[in-house]
């Protein structure tokens, strides 16, 4: 019997300063105490904030020992030198960062990530003690076609190419069906369970945790998180909101299996 901590995890992309990242900290702090979260049995919990929004939050999270952890939404795989505009994963665990984002779907569509960067990524996310949550997912398109777990499947065996199996227990995985990411459009929660189950067969591992990602909201969360093999979720627009994201954070609760 295996015993999978949920994990709840805010993707905020291009929104909030810093200064709104450190007000949402804060309020999510005091909610978080009030209701006594997330205490032994709750969800481990992520703020994937943008990167200038990382040093105050970090400080933040240091001086009042917040119960949530920080992570970047990415990372580059070189470990210095000159590579204009990014950021290395010495960098992100000098500020006390502890996860990363590999592979979402925008950096694959609009900023050329692709399954050999994202391999690369992990790699190096490994390398400088970073958990990376790989996210995987296919297009309408490649959903109509019959050909989701194809393109699942080569997204998976592509990136991790190397990964040893200790690496593999701490990797988080997240599938998000690219149609219902920012859409409104969730994908049926036996459909991304069944899915994700042929993702946890692939990867051969009872501990690895896989997330469900895409229009995960308050008002389907539940229906989601009672799926056997979804362990939480990476959730974007609902998770802008202190009140919102404290209602997915309350819902996700732990898996046997
Ligand atoms: P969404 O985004 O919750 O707004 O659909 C999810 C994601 O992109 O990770």
């Amino acid at each position: 019997m295996t015993q999978r901590r949920p994990l709840m995890a805010a993707n905020w992309k291009m929104n909030k300063t810093h200064r709104e990242a450190v007000a949402f900290a804060e309020a999510l702090d005091d909610a978080l105490d009030e209701k006594q979260l997330p205490g032994a049995t709750g969800p481990d919990i992520v703020l994937f904030a943008p990167f200038t929004a990382l040093p105050a939050t970090s400080e933040h999270r240091l001086n009042c020992s917040s119960a949530w952890h920080l992570g970047a939404q990415t990372m580059d795989f070189h470990d210095s030198g000159a590579y204009t505009g990014e950021i290395s994963g010495d960098m992100l665990q000098a500020l006390g960062i502890t996860s990363v984002l590999v592979g979402h779907s925008e950096r694959r569509q609009y900023y050329n990530e692709t399954d050999e960067t994202c391999n690369k990524k992990l790699h190096a996310a490994f390398k400088h003690n970073l958990i990376p949550i790989l996210c995987v997912g296919e297009t309408l398109e490649e959903r109509e076609a019959g050909q989701t777990d194809v393109v699942v499947m080569r997204q998976m065996r592509m990136a991790l190419d190397g990964v040893t199996t200790q690496q593999r227990e701490q990797l988080v995985i997240a599938y998000e069906p690219i149609w219902a990411i920012g859409t409104g459009k969730v994908c049926d929660a036996a459909e991304a369970n069944r899915t994700i189950a042929v993702i946890r067969r692939e990867i051969g591992l009872a501990h690895t945790r896989i997330l469900y990602g895409g229009s995960m909201k308050p008002d389907n969360v539940a229906e989601l998180m009672k799926q056997p093999d979804i362990d939480g979720g990476l959730v974007g627009g609902a998770s802008l909101d202190v009140d919102s994201f404290m209602q997915l954070v309350a819902a996700a609760v732990p898996v046997t299996a």
